[in-house]
């Protein structure tokens, strides 16, 4: 068996909103990367895994390109791709194997202040520039909205300053770069998030490795939003307590020494827990509440 039959490739975005996130999942997943400065390639020694760092916007085309084999990229890039009209042969059609659960996003229509704003009949026959045509002139035309599309590759923010254009659809995160240009978010086309795709076309020994992969990232997911929860509780409120504790199966209940009213309950709360979920505790009697963070988690 040749050595690139023993390891897949992972694409994922080099710089910008989803590059930190992306390398510490896979941190988080046991698997060390040495990432140096300019290169382009990462060799993980630890798991038969290589990471390609690229744009975001070639991920997909990598992996139906037969490059790589797993990428990470958001809702916004596979949607736009998708209303693709590609008349290129692919060698790999694509599948989307989970939502990551971060690089959180919309793709949105902003105006610039001085723009006086109705509702979206006043993008009527406005220019609206954008890295995003298929989804805008969807949403356009779903929205019976005659405007015209201008393409940029990007620093779409400033098109409206270069009277370029008198609108944008771009990708507002935080919105310091609307806000920054002077630009006002008046439309929602989408929402986006980070999701691991994959080619369907693999190798077995590959997709033995990405089985791998993707259990340990599943395993990640599901340590992030599970506590573990240790308190105090009065028996005659044990019943009350335990169906507050939010997604918990079977707590352990174990005795305290030197009291036979209250007793020690040990649990792991696969859904979020809040401060209102610890002030619901509280008032039905719990006390030396703990929440502790989960690492990891198997089932
Ligand atoms: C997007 C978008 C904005 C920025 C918005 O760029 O083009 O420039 O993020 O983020 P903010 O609301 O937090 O200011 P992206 O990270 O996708 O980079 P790219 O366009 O170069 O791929
Ligand atoms: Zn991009």
């Amino acid at each position: 068996m040749s050595e690139s039959n023993n390891r897949i490739k992972i694409a994922v975005q080099k710089s910008g909103r989803l590059s930190d996130d992306s390398f510490s999942l896979l941190e988080r997943c046991g698997i060390k990367i040495k990432k140096s400065n300019g290169r382009l390639f990462c060799h993980s020694q630890n798991f038969p895994l290589d990471v390609l760092l690229v744009r975001d916007d070639d991920i997909l085309s990598l992996i139906q390109d037969g490059i790589c084999e797993l990428g990470i990229v958001g809702t916004n890039i596979l949607r736009e791709k998708a209303l693709q009209n590609n008349s290129n042969v692919v060698i790999n059609p694509i599948e989307e194997v989970i939502n990551l659960n971060f690089g959180f996003c919309k793709l949105s229509i902003a105006v610039p202040d001085t723009f006086s704003y109705v509702n979206i009949s006043s993008l009527a026959n406005k220019r609206i520039a954008t890295t995003y045509p298929n989804l805008l002139k969807q949403f356009l035309k779903n929205n019976n909205v005659d405007a015209k599309v201008v393409v940029l590759t990007g620093a779409v923010e400033i098109a409206p300053r270069l009277n370029i254009a008198d609108a944008i659809c771009d990708l507002v995160s935080t919105g310091v770069t609307l806000e920054a240009n002077g630009l006002c978010e008046v439309e929602n086309i989408l929402s986006s998030q980070a999701v691991l795709v994959k080619s369907l076309n693999m190798s077995v020994e590959k997709e033995s490795i990405f089985k791998l992969l993707r259990c340990r990232i599943e395993s990640v997911l599901q340590a992030n939003e599970a506590k573990y929860i240790m308190l105090h509780c009065p028996k005659i409120a044990l019943d009350k307590i335990v169906k507050l504790l939010p997604g918990a199966e079977n707590p352990t209940v174990m005795n305290l020494t030197g009291s036979d009213v209250v007793v020690a309950v040990h649990a792991v709360c696969k859904e979020s827990v809040f401060w209102e979920t610890l002030e619901q505790l509280k008032a039905a009697g719990a006390s030396a509440i703990l929440v502790l963070p989960i690492e990891k988690m198997m089932g």
